[in-house]
């Protein structure tokens, strides 16, 4: 099934996600691979190319340093983490903001707005880590993903629907940090994907928000176009 023109997308539970573009590109979107459910063979030192943090909080930065030390991967992040980043030794780095592009190889990286904070905890000390942000991909076959990173709800997922019209996107659904399967029901309404996936969610027990309560509040017609995935699966 090629749901996704060529896209490989692999989730890594919470937010986590490895993209492997048309052109056997690898992309990873908050690789935080050591959380209670992640997959075990993903703290081998997988292949990266390009690594796009889309906030400070240790479970979005998470093995960030350690897989781009490895991989030689660039890391593309908001203008406040690249200086943090720079800072911890890391060279190959892409700053960016908010409603900027930045184009790499044929993919278009695209950062936009989240309602979220964005600290860096470093051992006990918050670093200012910029603002929370999230991420449009468009792959050179011009698929568009949007992942939202920590967000609620706000009214620039309009925008984002209308502007940008993603094929596909990884929305948070746990509550008590980001939106709730309602919030993010409704988020849906406002971008009109094709594809939808939740993320951020079971990690630990304080996420509440379920795929199934998601999937109830979701109006019909999207109901079949959630794919719920289990952490180290692929859609494509
Ligand atoms: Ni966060
Ligand atoms: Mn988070």
């Amino acid at each position: 099934m090629a749901r996704f023109g060529g896209v490989k997308v692999t989730w890594f539970g919470h937010s986590a996600f490895r993209f492997i573009s048309p052109n056997r590109k690898v992309i990873w979107v908050d690789p935080w691979l050591e959380h209670p459910l992640a997959p075990p063979d993903t703290k081998e030192g997988p292949k990266a190319d390009l690594i796009l943090v889309t906030h400070g909080h240790s479970d979005h930065l998470g093995n960030t340093i350690d897989l781009a030390q490895k991989t030689g991967a660039l890391v593309v992040a908001i203008y406040e983490i690249m200086l943090y980043l720079q800072k911890k030794g890391l060279e190959n780095l892409q700053g960016m903001n908010k409603g900027g592009t930045w184009e790499w190889e044929g993919i278009r990286v695209t950062m936009t707005d989240a309602t979220h904070s964005s600290g860096i905890d470093d051992a006990g000390n918050v670093f200012p880590g910029g603002e929370a942000a999230g991420f449009i991909i468009t792959f050179e076959n011009g698929f568009k993903v949007y992942h939202a990173g920590d967000t609620g709800l706000f009214g620039g997922l309009s925008l984002i629907g209308d502007f940008y019209k993603p094929d596909l996107v990884c929305l948070p659904i746990g509550s008590l940090f980001t939106m709730g399967p309602e919030e993010a029901a409704y988020a849906v309404t406002l971008l009109k994907p094709r594809w939808i996936i939740p993320m951020h969610f079971k990690t630990f027990p304080v996420l509440t928000g379920q795929p199934e309560a998601f999937l109830q509040a979701l109006p019909a017609e999207y109901r079949d176009r959630v794919i719920v995935l289990k952490p180290g699966e692929t859609a494509e």
